[in-house]
């Protein structure tokens, strides 16, 4: 039978997650909703979707939608979470799970009372070079890990809800940030200790840090630098990722990369990284379908979030943060 769900906010994501679902079309059933009833309108009828709904009241008292896909800013993923969970609906919620850890556990208390499926559009996490990257370091492919870095510099000057600390709970970090730290955390495991600085501002309007300089210990000494801004206008996008090990490194600069202590290169092939989306989305729409937790739940959100609270943290003290004192 197929999924029927709700898209929650028609803007920019929602347009990519559309895209995901229009290829699943013989799985899912979608109906959109935004507050801005010509974006749903509009999306509905560029994807050929089910309908729209007037308010999010109506969306969710609709007994045949069983999931919702929250693509709200940042300062509404908890209020529209909480409705959607008390209501029974299953929940795929745009990243970061919430701005503070506060809100993250409250999103995460009201799924679990609901009983219902919460997972995190860490679109990372199915990042086809990073899965890849991930199977390889786990086979032993380099030797022990010794070190990652995550790279996007980037220039940018966000529009709208965006360039306000209070609806986003931060800048770049929390934003686009917080998927490069998710690289690290996926690769090395969990991190023990955070230390950021921030540079000073190029893109004045925005109140948040327009880049970030994170370093961070893992549990099990391995260590990662992650480096993301919007304020380098001409900075060339250096590898994505990459991660060391004692006998070689893997690396995505234009494809996936594998080279060996002694120089011996050689290129992994992987499915392009623009199909992290529908991986994403399709993985939602199978575990809803089949009962089961999907890899990023809302406590791996969660611990993607305490890396940026970490790491505003420590560029508010000038020190480094232990995670787990957060
Ligand atoms: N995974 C990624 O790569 C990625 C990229 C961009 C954005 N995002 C995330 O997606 C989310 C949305 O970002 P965006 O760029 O699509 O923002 P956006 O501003 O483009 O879209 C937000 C939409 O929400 C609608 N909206 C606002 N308030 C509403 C309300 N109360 N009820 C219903 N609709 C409402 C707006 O009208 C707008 O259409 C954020 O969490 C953001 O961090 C993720």
């Amino acid at each position: 039978m197929k999924l029927k769900t709700c898209l929650i906010g028609c803007g920019t994501i929602a347009r990519e997650h559309a895209r995901a679902y229009a290829e699943l079309k013989d799985e899912v059933d979608v109906f959109a909703f935004d507050i801005d009833a010509d974006k749903a309108r509009e999306l509905c009828e560029e994807f050929g979707f089910a309908g729209t709904f007037a308010s999010l009241e109506e969306a969710l008292s609709s007994p045949d939608v069983k999931a919702v896909d929250i693509c709200l800013p940042h300062d509404l993923h908890l209020p529209v979470a909480r409705m959607c969970a008390d209501a029974g609906k299953h929940i795929l919620m745009e990243k970061p799970i919430a701005r503070t850890l506060q809100e993250a556990d409250q999103v995460i208390s009201a799924v679990r009372s609901a009983g219902v499926i919460l997972m995190i559009a860490e679109n990372m996490r199915f990042h086809p070079p990073v899965v890849e990257a991930r199977k390889l370091i786990d086979k032993g492919a380099i030797g022990r890990l010794n070190m990652v870095q995550a790279n996007s510099w980037q220039f940018h000057i966000p529009p709208g809800w965006r360039r306000s600390k209070e609806r986003t709970g931060g800048g770049t970090l929390i934003d686009r940030g917080i998927h490069f730290l998710d690289i690290p955390l996926n690769l090395a495991g969990p991190v023990e200790t955070v230390y950021a600085l921030k540079p000073p501002q190029t893109v004045k309007e925005m109140e948040g840090e327009d880049g970030a300089l994170v370093l961070m210990k893992h549990r099990n000494g391995v260590i990662s630098e992650v480096n993301v801004t919007w304020g380098t206008p001409g900075a060339p996008q250096g590898p994505w990722f990459i991660a060391c090990g004692t006998d070689g490194s893997i690396y995505e600069q234009n494809g996936l990369w594998i080279e060996k202590m002694g120089g011996e290169k050689s290129s992994i092939p992987t499915d392009p990284p623009d199909r992290a989306m529908f991986l994403e989305i399709e993985h939602f729409v199978r575990c809803v379908k089949e009962g089961r937790e999907p890899i990023v739940t809302g406590e791996v959100g969660r611990e993607d979030l305490a890396l940026v609270i970490a790491a505003y943290k420590s560029m508010e003290t000038g020190k480094p943060v232990e995670v787990s004192e957060l």
